[in-house]
């Protein structure tokens, strides 16, 4: 049997990449799910797979929880951002119908928030996971990686450099906008510090070149130093 998966946000630019990557494997029934019912339709076609549903959907309107019961997902991929300032709906509406549900949120308040939701979802016997994406699930792996090189950590730096020639999805844009010149916490130096949004800038060199990075408000900088206590 199939595992029956909707793709919340299938035509943005991440959630597009899943969906091509699901599409035409037989290990998955999937559904793509939008506000907009000819996007979805034409991200079906393109992907040459006629076997997928589609279901417009909007994540904000109250009926969410009934549309998403009765499209029965055994998964849900939440890809619609930003995340920012969202609350667990769509989570919530996962438990409650009985599917499992992994977002790629890079909220700091949203992931470290998720938590909250765990008892419930033990209870259910359903998993829930926030933050299946570059922050900070990939960025941690990278750190556990490469931990057994070092005796002890004493601070973890990590930039992240997207390239110019990608492309820029509305809700990626308005995540890392959202934190602009606001004051973000941070620790360092063995105490909570405050940094501002997209400032503090320098100059950092990758295996590509130089890059100026700034200061972003992710999740990892709660999760770090309860991960990494040494640090
Ligand atoms: N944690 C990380 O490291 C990491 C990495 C990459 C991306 N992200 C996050 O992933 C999210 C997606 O990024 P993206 O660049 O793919 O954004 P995007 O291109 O703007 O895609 C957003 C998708 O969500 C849909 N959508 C928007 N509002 C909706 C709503 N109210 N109800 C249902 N669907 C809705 C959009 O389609 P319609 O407008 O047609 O509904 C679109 O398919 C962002 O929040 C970004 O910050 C996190």
């Amino acid at each position: 049997m199939a595992l029956r998966v909707v793709l919340l946000g299938a035509t943005g630019v991440f959630g597009s990449r899943i969906a091509s990557r699901l599409a035409g494997d037989a290990r998955f029934a999937l559904v793509f799910a939008g506000r907009h019912q000819a996007s979805l339709e034409a991200l079906r076609e393109k992907l040459g797979d006629a076997s997928v549903d589609v279901a417009e959907l909007d994540v904000n309107h109250a009926s969410l929880p009934d549309r998403l019961a009765r499209l029965q997902p055994q998964l849900i991929i939440h890809t619609a951002g930003p995340f920012q300032g969202q609350d667990y709906r769509v989570a919530e509406a996962c438990i409650a119908c009985a599917s499992d549900y992994i977002d790629l949120a890079d909220g700091r308040v949203f992931v470290t928030g998720i938590e909250r939701l765990q008892r419930r979802a033990k209870e259910a016997g359903r998993l829930v996971v926030a933050g299946a994406s570059t922050v900070p699930a990939l960025s941690s792996a990278v750190v556990d990686a490469l931990r057994p090189r070092f005796r002890t950590l004493h601070s973890i730096e990590h930039a992240i450099n997207p390239g110019n020639q990608t492309p820029r999805g509305d809700a990626t844009v308005a995540s890392i906008l959202g934190y602009c010149g606001r004051p973000i916490r941070i620790w360092r130096a063995g105490r909570w510090n405050h940094a501002f949004g997209w400032m503090s800038g320098k100059p950092q060199v990758f295996p590509f070149g130089r890059r100026r990075v700034g200061v972003c408000e992710i999740p990892d900088l709660d999760l770090f130093p309860a991960r990494y206590p040494e640090v």
